[in-house]
């Protein structure tokens, strides 16, 4: 087992946006007691102490925590690099103002499109405008910024313009996120779900711009495993290198894990120090024993380490099977079938945005 090195300190599960795409529980009211800024200063502290480097300060919509410049201080004061991830909407100049004496290092902004309105109807609320005045924001305040743009079916052609509007906002680095079917996202899959031809359209996009842009910068695009033959190597491996707490102390290997039919634990009954090295939680999938065949003998294993447990639970039902992404699954053809109905179907399914739930 590696130290951990990465937290995903979700702050509450409010938003304002009722994106399509939201990979975040469907159980929300299971999450709104959440933990207080004293609490969120001892998981800081017990992460730092556990050797977590970088601190990701994310949702639901972290600027709906009224205590968010404290909770940014709490995690400076430590040492931590912060990251705000963020959908900019509530981000005024004397706010942001605030976070950067707090110390807060990185923001993060996600955006749905370069189009006003088709962003608007991805977000579910009028929200375009308002995230690019903040980047601007963002970027005269000085720090670096990360424009995150979840892609899938309805957005994905616009990948050329989508890079124009991140070169013109001044973001560092670019990261092109094919949807993960999780959560909410799970209910959208056919409406979100890219065809073969918009893929291969938008990679030569992608690495076009990457050549030109290299000095600039970083794009990063993460592809659709859906159409992978091999799946991910999602988190870098089960409670490998990052841990996630979510908006009521629970602590969780990966932001989706918590569909899975694991045990909680909990910051607010046992220390994150016993929590990430033995909780069950944390131990059911890490490393290899747990492994199936395929996975089990197979040279890959320490490679993508059999794929995500999450997609395999919401695939199969059972988290400890081959991620069904893989062609050597026995289950792939839960992927195949989806694959090929988004090569056949219709190309403008309707979106079921996330009902509204900032508060
Ligand atoms: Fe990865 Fe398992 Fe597939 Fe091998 S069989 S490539 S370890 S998911
Ligand atoms: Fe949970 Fe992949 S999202 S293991």
């Amino acid at each position: 087992m590696t130290s951990a090195f990465g937290l995903l300190a979700e702050l509450t599960y409010r938003c304002p946006l009722s994106c399509a795409y939201c990979s975040n529980p469907l159980n929300l009211a299971d999450y709104t007691d959440e933990l207080n800024t004293d609490e969120w200063r001892r998981v800081f502290t017990e992460a730092r102490d556990l050797g977590v480097l970088q601190c990701h300060l994310s949702g639901g919509e972290p600027l709906l925590r009224r205590d968010l410049v404290e909770i940014v201080a709490a995690a400076s004061e430590l040492g931590l690099y912060t990251n705000l991830v963020t959908s900019a909407v509530g981000l005024s100049r004397p706010k942001a103002e605030q976070l950067r004496a707090a110390g807060l290092d990185h923001v993060q902004v996600s955006v749905q499109s370069d189009e006003p309105l088709l962003a608007d109807r991805i977000a579910g609320i009028p929200s375009f405008r308002r995230k690019v005045e903040a980047m601007g924001v963002v970027k005269e305040l000085g720090w670096p910024l990360t424009v995150n743009v979840v892609l899938h079916r309805q957005n994905i052609d616009r990948v050329a313009e989508v890079l124009e509007l991140a070169e013109q906002v001044g973001a560092d680095r670019l990261e092109l996120a094919n949807t993960q079917y999780y959560g909410w996202a799970w209910r959208n899959r056919s409406a979100l779900l890219p065809s073969r031809a918009q893929l291969a359209a938008a990679e030569v996009v992608v690495r076009a711009a990457r050549e030109r842009l290299a000095d600039r910068m970083d794009v990063i695009y993460v592809v659709p495993d859906y159409y992978s033959r091999y799946p991910k190597p999602c988190m870098g491996g089960w409670a490998a290198r990052q841990l996630t707490v979510t908006p009521n102390g629970d602590v969780l290997p990966c932001p989706a894990a918590q569909s899975l039919p694991l045990p909680r634990a909990s910051v607010r009954t046992d220390s994150l120090d016993w929590i990430w090295a033995d909780a069950p939680v944390m131990t059911a999938f890490r490393g290899t024993d747990w492994m199936p065949d395929p996975c089990r003998s197979c040279e890959r294993r320490e490679q993508d380490f059999g794929g995500c447990r999450c997609q395999a639970f919401q695939l199969t039902g059972d988290a400890g099977r081959t991620d069904p992404v893989c062609h050597l699954s026995p289950d792939h053809a839960l992927v195949t079938d989806v694959v090929a109905a988004a090569n056949t179907g219709t190309t403008d399914l309707p979106l079921v945005p996330r009902p509204h739930r900032g508060r």
